[in-house]
């Protein structure tokens, strides 16, 4: 069979957490592991009555093939909400709808990579994205992610190298729960400028800030070879898989547009309508508030227990919004090895090793807090201090 494969697919790692979350889901394990919005967040039954409607009011539109770049309406939604918000001059040409951010991660490697070819990602970094990237098996050059951001020295270091793009995720990053702050952001729009890379700024977490200020993006509406990504999957449901790709640059979205016609031609055009008929006729905003308290509440709690349960050798990040902490044991420490005996105590997290393209048996692990009740977080975090105690 080995000789049937793909370099490509050969070269590209099983998510970690799918393989881990069988073991994490059985009854009694309390799992900090997936990466699951809490469903009391799925706004379900204003989502039935946009079913209903949109059936009605679209007739076969909504069942029918639709255009690559996706719903005109869906789009203009996207353009004026990123405007209020985030100040950014948009037309729907600007914004392709994709299934999901993940899609457009798969996309963006298609379009810019070739064997070989550089890519700079944070250190660690959302495990999916090297998962994508590396079916165009890439050379990562990571660059340390410090509690400011991405390391600017670092970041100017490996531009030396042949790179096509850089990808960040600049809000509540996926793994850390850090947020770049505002003089690291300028800091590394100054280097990039200099340089002819893409930037691809993943923000699936921005809307979900429960504490401090919003802080601008790094490129987005700044350098010329700029891509912003978004989706509903954390504001509204994952399972629509709706996400979206934002650029100023008419030829890579050209190019991208390609990529997605051969992918899957469109995004499904139902769950489209869908989330667009919610938007428009429920206040989105208010909803968004809903889940920030929630989550903020959900943190505070698991990093409450923190304080009090884990020893003081142990450190973690404080998030001030999005779905994830990020715990550091001693130095010397493997998170993987204490995983089976997390286990035992019926306790799941992430190893820190999937997010990292060049380490093993790291000393850090990933924690969700979104997934789980209060006392349930609580239960969980005395186990892990337990066994963390034992260490
Ligand atoms: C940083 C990051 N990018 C992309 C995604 C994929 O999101 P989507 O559901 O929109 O495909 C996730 C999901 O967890 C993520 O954390």
């Amino acid at each position: 069979m080995e000789n049937l494969l793909s370099e490509g697919i050969k070269a590209t790692p099983p998510s970690f957490v799918r393989s881990i979350l069988k073991a994490a889901s059985d009854p009694g394990v309390i799992s900090f592991a997936g990466g699951l919005p809490n469903p009391v967040s799925f706004p379900q039954e204003a989502l039935l009555t946009s079913m209903e409607r949109i059936v009605k009011t679209y007739g076969s539109h909504v069942f029918q093939y639709s255009i690559t770049a996706g719903l005109p309406e869906l789009r203009q939604y996207i353009a004026d909400r990123y405007h209020r918000i985030f100040g950014l001059n948009l037309t729907i040409d600007n914004i392709i709808i994709t299934t999901g951010s993940q899609q457009a991660l798969d996309l963006i490697g298609k379009v810019l990579l070739d064997k070989g070819d550089g890519v700079i990602v944070e250190k660690p970094t959302y495990l999916a994205a090297i998962q994508a990237f590396s079916m165009q098996q890439p050379n990562f050059y990571p660059v340390a992610l410090t509690e400011e951001g991405m390391n600017p020295e670092g970041l100017e270091a490996a531009l030396q190298n042949p790179v096509k793009f850089v990808y960040m995720i600049p809000d509540f990053q996926n793994p850390t729960g850090l947020t770049y702050s505002a003089r690291n952001r300028s800091r590394l729009l100054e280097i990039l400028r200099d340089h002819e890379v893409v930037l691809i700024e993943d923000d699936p977490y921005g809307e979900l800030r429960f504490e401090g200020e919003r802080l601008p993006y790094i490129g987005a509406g700044k350098l010329p070879y700029s891509i912003l990504l978004g989706t509903f999957s954390k504001t509204v449901t994952p399972g629509m898989r709706v996400g979206f790709l934002i650029s100023e640059n008419k030829e890579l979205l050209q190019k991208i547009s390609i990529a997605k016609e051969v992918g899957n031609l469109h995004t499904n055009i139902f769950a489209q309508y869908l989330i667009w008929d919610y938007l428009k006729n429920n206040d989105f905003d208010m909803h968004i508030a809903k889940i920030k308290e929630l989550y903020r509440k959900q943190a505070h709690t698991m990093m409450e227990s923190m304080d009090r349960y884990f020893p003081p050798t142990v450190k973690y990040t404080r998030p001030q919004g999005g779905m994830f902490l990020w715990v550091t044991l001693p130095e010397g420490a493997s998170a993987m090895s204490l995983f089976p005996k997390a286990l035992e105590k019926k306790v799941a997290f992430v190893p820190g090793d999937p997010f990292y393209t060049d380490i093993r048996s790291a000393n850090t692990m990933r924690l969700n807090y979104t997934n789980a009740d209060s006392e349930t977080i609580a239960e969980g975090i005395r186990r892990l201090g337990d066994l963390l105690r034992e260490l």
